[in-house]
């Protein structure tokens, strides 16, 4: 029954030590004997055992001094001293200095197995103990080892972070949260976020986090000025116990060097297109006299030569307008005078514009206009605006596609749809086309000439308005680019 518990017999009397071997290797013990104590102090220096069986009264060594040895060295093995009926008071002297029981010769059986099986458990349940706390010893460790594991990468990030709780405080932070925010006193903790950082924004998309419901996971970026330093915040819930939000933790980035590279390559490009424009205008204009035959009349050859020159610089011009609107568009220097704009008009001024290009390429093009009324807005972004997504409509559809233009008042806002039955974009190059200089790359665009402008410029035209742009696609199927105006109540 209890198989593996390992007990040493120690009595000189062959009779007993055979009794006790036959009896406990019958109910399963693993059973050891020796005649004196010597030799059973000698085994147990080399053999481990669960119980011990010792006899008081042996040659060589008595039974007492086996005890006191056997407690010196190996305490948690309960100790069965075997006892005369005439002994007992000497067992009983035992049991106070560390004996587990006594049991007196001659055994009644039961009685007998019942006093090894209650030591044999005891000595079970102390190994038990001793392993959960040795368990609990190297939990304890290694939880320990992780918290300053974490607490030294958190240290010696190059970003900043911060964790506030949900009352707004910050409870941790790392040394580079000093540097970026310039604070060389030490803070106290909890500080509430107020004092060491002044930006509503920020604090108001922690609150955001905590309440719960902000979706994508909660993650949050953003960027703040700290000073003179630009820099991009990414904030996410901290989970508590049973996955309740518990605060907020959030990486702070300087970002500065980038912002100032930004803003030089701009200035750069800006500076270029500036100056490329004025010569291509003005070989524009003496090409244009050319071919109108003011400077004499030309042959078939030259005037199809000059022609050619002309549509190659109407597109570099094209791109260099792109360019700088773009540049306009980053400065938020794009929209600045806005008027009471009747949008239909303007698209209706498009669409005669585009029509012959749609025509040449046998594509329908058709529009109208539902329960507008005028918007505060920059005529000419807006018709640039309808210019490119028109455009792009026409350029990205087959022959024989259809392109339709809607334009609805829906209250405080007006919904506008540009929709073709074109080539579609493919849902992962989705995320990508309102990018700067981004096109997608496939066999049906290659012919299609473009920058990869058009549609960053649009973005910035309608957020320049607080307007909203957003697509749908399907490949082979058609695109539609939806834009949200919001329509601003006359005063
Ligand atoms: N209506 C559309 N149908 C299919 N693909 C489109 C459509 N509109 C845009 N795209 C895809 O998105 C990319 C980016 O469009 P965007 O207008 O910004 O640049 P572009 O047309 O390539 O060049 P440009 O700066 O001259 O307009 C295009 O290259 C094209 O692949
Ligand atoms: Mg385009």
């Amino acid at each position: 029954m209890d198989n593996g518990t390992r007990i040493l017999v120690v009595d000189d009397e062959k009779v007993v030590r055979d009794g006790c071997r036959r009896v406990l290797t019958g109910k399963g013990y693993d059973v050891t004997c020796s005649e004196n104590g010597q030799e059973a102090l000698d085994l147990l220096e080399k053999t481990e055992m669960d119980v011990i069986l010792l006899d008081l009264k042996m040659p060589i060594m008595s039974g007492e001094e086996v005890l006191e040895r056997t407690r010196a060295c190996c305490p948690d093995i309960p100790v069965i001293i075997i006892t005369g009926h005439g002994t007992v008071d000497t067992a009983v002297e035992c049991m106070k200095r560390g004996a587990y029981d006594f049991i007196t010769k001659p055994f009644q059986i039961e009685q007998f197995l019942l006093t090894v099986g209650r030591a044999a458990e005891k000595r079970r349940l102390g190994r038990e103990a001793q392993r959960l706390h040795e368990e609990n010893i190297r939990n304890l460790y290694d939880l320990d080892l992780e918290k300053s594991r974490l607490k030294t990468i958190i240290n010696c990030m190059a970003n900043g972070v911060l964790v506030t709780n949900r009352n707004l405080e910050v409870v941790l932070h790392n040394p580079a949260l000093m540097r970026l925010l310039e604070i060389a006193a030490p803070l106290e903790n909890p500080v509430p976020l107020s004092k060491i950082l002044d930006a509503d924004a920020f604090a108001e998309t922690l609150r955001t986090i905590q309440s719960g419901d902000s979706g994508e996971g909660g993650v949050f970026s953003q960027e703040l000025n700290v000073g003179k330093k630009a820099v991009r915040a990414i904030s996410a819930p901290a989970l508590g116990r049973q996955g309740r939000i518990a605060g907020t933790v959030t990486v702070l980035e300087d970002i500065t060097a980038f912002k100032q590279l930004d803003q030089m390559k701009s200035d750069f490009v800006n500076m270029v297109a500036h100056e490329l424009r004025s010569p291509l205008v003005s070989i524009r204009q003496q090409n244009s006299v050319l071919l109108e035959g003011l400077a004499g009349p030309l042959q078939k050859k030259q005037e199809q030569f000059i022609s050619r020159g002309m549509q190659k610089i109407d597109a570099l011009l094209e791109l260099i307008n792109d360019l700088l609107d773009m540049a306009k568009i980053e400065a938020g220097k794009a929209v600045q005078h806005q008027v009471p704009t009747d949008v239909c008009e303007i698209i209706s001024e498009m669409v005669a514009f585009i029509e012959p290009r749609a025509r040449e390429q046998q594509v329908s093009l058709n529009y109208s206009c539902n329960n507008l009324k005028p918007i505060q807005a920059d005529p000419k972004r807006i018709g640039e605006l309808f210019n490119n997504l028109i455009t792009n409509a026409i350029n990205y559809s087959p022959n024989g596609g259809k392109v339709s233009i809607t334009a609805e008042g829906r209250g405080e806002y007006m919904e506008i749809k540009v929709s073709d039955t074109g080539v579609g974009i493919p849902e992962s190059e989705l995320p990508k086309i309102f990018d700067k200089f981004y096109r997608v790359k496939s066999p049906k665009t290659r012919q299609v000439m473009g920058t990869g402008l058009g549609l960053s410029i649009a973005q910035g035209v309608v957020e320049a308005h607080r307007g909203t742009i957003d697509v749908e696609s399907e490949v082979d199927k058609g695109t539609t680019f939806r834009i949200l105006l919001p329509v601003v109540p006359e005063a």
